[in-house]
């Protein structure tokens, strides 16, 4: 039975053990104590360690100004992959003292130990020291690996990131998270690791194809579904999402910093930007390549929150394009979740939402939340 005493949850499902995040209210807190943000923004994240309080600068030009507000007269490895337009990498470069582009092949296959070792040659190579850096220009996969390999390289060398994919501008980018998949699962090699600044350019975001700009919209619907009703709204009534996506990158971006100030380890409140993501940690499993991150939040969000919701969420998702139905096999998910990595004895933590800017954490079984898949999906 979920308790806390707050009557927007008396609806929800049964769970094996719930936990709301000290009274609900927080997370209206987190949407209060944001102010809004202007376009041409620096948003900081955590002045206190672990962040050790590093700048997102959002501005339209912010890549052909990188050398204004980043360290680059030094050694710069920049990490791309290949179908990053490579003119990306390459104004980033000329601004470089001394540039060396590293282009791994794109796809989920780059975040890997065998691309990890060859960036580490690569670094070696090149004689980098501690006192040279390595950029991100890319998205969520470029960032994963160039962040971790940088961690790693002679125990941590500075990172910078300018991501390129709505999903890297809204949610990758910031918080520190960095890692390579390994043994089949995801993200299971890596570190928290923070850049020295991350810089996010929605010109970057002209080249990006429909299908890809809405995967990374999931992200940010994501985290308006459970922290920030009003942005669910704007995204939910925008007429033009290319003149409302900085408004809504710059939105995300201080939901995120809001809750990764609060929990940089993800020992507890982090725990909410998962919403979504067991289930659709699952169905990435079941069908490796067949969808982009952000379309397997979109799925993987609807068994998990109230019915009013999921009618508000299966509207804006169809809106943009994305899916919300799973044509694969339903019982096949089943077995997946029970590997989920929030996984606590025989039930998984997940994230549940029952009314737009809420959210609840609750431990099911795989079977619980595989009935939900049944019924929802
Ligand atoms: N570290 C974190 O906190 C975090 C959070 C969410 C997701 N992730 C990870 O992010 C990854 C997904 O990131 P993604 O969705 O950005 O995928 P991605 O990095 O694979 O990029 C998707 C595709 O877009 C192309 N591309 C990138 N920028 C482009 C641009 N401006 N124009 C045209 N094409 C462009 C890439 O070449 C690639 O083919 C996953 O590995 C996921 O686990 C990490």
């Amino acid at each position: 039975m979920l308790t806390g005493g707050n009557k927007e949850y008396r609806e929800a499902p049964q769970a094996s053990e719930t936990t709301i995040f000290p009274t609900c209210q927080e997370s209206g807190e987190v949407a209060r104590s944001l102010s809004s943000v202007k376009i041409g923004t620096t948003i900081r994240v955590g002045d206190a360690p672990p962040a050790q309080g590093y700048d997102t600068v959002i501005a339209f030009g912010a890549l052909q100004k990188a050398g204004d507000c980043l360290d680059l007269d030094r050694k710069v490895m920049i990490v791309t992959d290949d179908g990053v337009p490579a003119g990306y990498a390459q104004t980033l470069a000329a601004q470089c003292k001394e540039a060396y582009i590293h282009t791994v092949p794109q796809g989920e296959g780059s975040k890997s130990l065998a691309a990890f070792a060859e960036l580490l040659s690569a670094l070696l190579e090149k004689g980098f020291t501690r006192g040279d850096c390595v950029a991100a220009v890319g998205g969520g996969v470029v960032g994963d690996l160039a962040g971790f390999t940088a961690a790693s390289y002679l125990r941590g060398v500075d990172f910078y990131n300018v991501p390129t994919t709505l999903l890297a501008q809204v949610d990758s980018s910031v918080g520190g998270k960095t890692a390579v998949n390994f043994g089949g699962l995801k993200n299971t090699v890596g570190a928290f690791y923070f850049p020295k600044k991350v810089l996010i350019d929605p010109d970057l975001l002209a080249t990006l194809d429909a299908r890809l700009l809405s995967a990374g919209l999931a992200e940010a619907i994501k985290m308006a579904a459970t922290l920030d009703a009003a942005l669910l709204k704007k995204i939910e009534n925008s007429v033009n999402l290319t003149a409302d996506l900085p408004a809504i990158v710059a939105r995300s971006v201080e939901l995120k910093r809001d809750v990764v100030e609060r929990d940089p380890y993800e020992t507890g409140l982090r725990r909410v930007l998962n919403f979504g993501h067991t289930v659709g940690h699952a169905i990435e499993s079941a069908q490796p390549g067949r969808y982009y991150h952000g379309e397997c939040v979109a799925m993987g969000m609807l068994p998990l929150c109230g019915d009013g919701l999921r009618a508000r969420l299966k509207a804006v998702l169809e809106k943009y394009g994305l899916p919300t139905s799973y044509d694969g096999d339903r019982a096949a998910l089943v077995p997946l979740l029970a590997r989920d990595k929030k996984r606590i004895g025989d039930t998984v933590r997940t994230v549940y939402a029952e009314t737009a800017g809420t959210f609840a954490f609750m431990d099911m079984t795989p079977e619980e939340i595989g009935e939900r898949i049944g019924r929802y999906l």
